[in-house]
């Protein structure tokens, strides 16, 4: 499924990158209409390592669960609005203890998530608001 606006605003971004390179700037990728906060990302890995890393690893490579992190997680999760992702982590994981992580730490996971696949920041944290955006810009 192809909407117009992710792809409009992935071209915009790689335009952007495109500049961004000629003109020799080198800055962490934040974008207008990004993802998470950095903060929201850098909270999100403390968190991941306390309650998700034991079986994902803290590189998000995949242990006792699937690697979250590369082409096979992006198969899954890409081209779905982002409460698939956000819903099933909530329903789901931790595998041993579902639905125990508090929202506001589970968006900021899924933060850190998005940021190890690519995604980039933002002025906006990830949260409810952003359920339905489909997970295709980075
Ligand atoms: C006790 C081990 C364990 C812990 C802790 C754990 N997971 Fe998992 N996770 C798994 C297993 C096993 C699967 C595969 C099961 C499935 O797909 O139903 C999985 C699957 C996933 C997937 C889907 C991956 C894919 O592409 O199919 C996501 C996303 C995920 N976990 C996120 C998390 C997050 C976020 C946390 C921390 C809040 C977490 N997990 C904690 C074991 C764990």
């Amino acid at each position: 499924m192809l909407s117009i606006s992710p792809a409009t605003r992935l071209v915009k971004l790689t335009a952007a990158a495109g500049i961004a390179c000629l003109a020799g700037v080198v800055e962490p990728s934040v974008a207008a209409d990004g993802w998470f906060t950095q903060a929201q990302a850098t909270q999100g890995q403390q968190y991941f390592n306390n309650q998700c890393a034991q079986c994902h690893r803290p590189d998000l490579k995949g242990a006792a669960g699937p690697a979250l992190v590369g082409p096979a997680f992006l198969a899954t999760w890409g081209n779905k609005p982002l409460s698939a992702l956000y819903t099933f982590e909530h329903t789901k994981m931790p595998a041993v203890n579902p639905g125990s992580v508090p929202p506001d730490q589970l968006w900021a996971i899924t933060a850190f998530i998005l940021e190890k696949n690519g995604f980039a920041a933002g002025s906006a944290a990830l949260g409810d608001a952003a359920s339905s955006r489909v997970l295709t810009s980075k």
